[in-house]
């Protein structure tokens, strides 16, 4: 008899993780690295949401809340969703839970049956397919392509539904691509939801507020009223409000949903961290004045990394609209070899021998679902970025 369970089986070790892993073992040893595989900022968390989180903690703000969010904070979440998207959501159609990553996991546990289908866009976020596979459902690539700046088609979208089709998991902007949906773009995926009664949109808006050059955020119950009632609403404060650390997210949906993931949550991990609550209270309720601040360095890093790629032997990279990632396809270098002998056959064998000679750590896309490519997070400092594309560059121009 096995120890492992079969469900356990069906997953893998996120492979994001893995490779900063293996970055932060390597610099250890002493070698010269740049790791842009991380999915967090480098600025720190703005500090009147520490302050908010101290304060909780003197006021002795340290007890057990609500199993799926305290008050305070729903009523904080619903205002958000009002002032930003134009949606109403009452407290009781509200969760909150340790990360967006608990929520998403949550939702799909509590809502997905063996032999149900989950229709991903890709390239995706590594952990989107592992969490349907946990839960014995079945992951449904919907293609997209770098001339279409990895967005999906609204055919590619109707042709991946079928009757057993349960979710489309939406997420925009896009980690890893950064691929951010306009109203039209959106709309047209919306149209096609709308003649499918039967399919749920998981929307996933984490990196909501990480979009440059004036580009205007939608999500789909925005876009398509209709669609509210089958629509769960995902956001947090990891990324926009630098709290990765903190693990506070929270999605708002049908009262049914709410309430089925709440009784999985209070058999589970209980109330996401009292302190964490009140500083996520604070960023939702307080000065947003810094996301600009940031955005602004953001997007100087977005422009800066897609122009020197563009510049590099066998890459190609799109200008994406959000979030901090890029997606280059790196298909120039595919057959090619290194000077010390290794052929590149697979765009991990590119991220491989790119560490191994440069000391640059990505990501390679397969592990997103497209290849030959590969991600950069570019949420480090500028002049990091600046030697590692250097780098890149010539470790490119090395092959033959
Ligand atoms: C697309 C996307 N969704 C969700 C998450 C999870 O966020 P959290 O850190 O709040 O769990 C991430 C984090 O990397 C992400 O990139």
């Amino acid at each position: 008899m096995s120890l492992i369970s079969s469900a356990l089986k069906r997953i893998n070790p996120s492979p994001t993780i893995a490779i900063s892993n293996k970055a932060r073992e390597l610099k250890a040893t002493g070698r010269d690295i740049i790791a842009l595989s991380a999915g967090e900022p480098d600025f720190d968390t703005p500090d009147n949401i520490k302050e908010a989180a101290i304060a909780a903690i003197r006021r002795g703000e340290t007890k057990y809340t609500a199993v799926d969010g305290m008050p305070e904070l729903k009523a904080a979440i619903c205002r958000k969703f009002k002032r930003e998207n134009g949606l109403d959501y009452k407290p009781s159609q509200v969760t909150v839970g340790t990360g967006g990553k608990q929520v998403l996991f949550n939702a799909l546990v509590a809502t997905v049956d063996a032999g149900d289908e989950v229709i991903i866009p890709a390239p995706y976020w590594v952990s989107y397919p592992d969490i349907v596979q946990f839960c014995g459902g079945t992951p449904v690539p919907a293609m997209t392509t770098i001339e279409d700046n990895f967005k999906l088609r609204p055919e590619v979208l109707e042709a991946a539904i079928t009757p057993k089709t349960k979710w489309l998991i939406f997420n925009s902007p896009s980690n890893p691509s950064g691929a951010a949906y306009s109203f039209d773009e959106l709309k047209a995926l919306t149209d096609v939801l709308v003649k499918h009664p039967h399919v749920w949109i998981l929307t996933d808006d984490m990196y909501e507020h990480l979009v440059y050059d004036d580009f205007k955020f939608v999500t789909p119950a925005q876009v398509e009223p209709a669609l509210y009632d089958r629509t769960l609403t995902m956001n947090g404060v990891s990324k926009a409000y630098c709290m990765t650390g903190w693990r506070i997210g929270y999605a708002a949906g049908p009262e049914q949903l709410i309430k089925a993931i709440g009784t999985l949550q209070s058999q589970s991990t209980s109330n996401p961290s009292s302190i964490a609550q009140w500083a996520a209270l604070e960023a939702l309720d307080g000065p947003q004045d810094f996301i600009a601040a940031n955005n602004k360095v953001f997007k100087e890093r977005r422009d800066l990394v897609v122009s020197m790629l563009n510049q590099t032997k066998g890459l190609h990279c799109p200008k994406p609209e959000g979030a901090f990632y890029v997606f280059p396809s790196c298909a120039g270098t595919i057959g090619k070899t290194t000077p010390s002998g290794v052929k590149i056959a697979t765009d991990e064998d590119f991220a491989t021998q790119l560490l191994e000679a440069e000391g640059v750590a990505v990501v390679h896309g397969s592990a997103f679902g497209l290849g030959p490519a590969f991600r950069i997070s570019y949420a480090t400092a500028t002049s990091d970025l600046e030697e590692a594309c250097r780098r890149i560059q010539r470790f490119c121009g090395s092959l033959s």
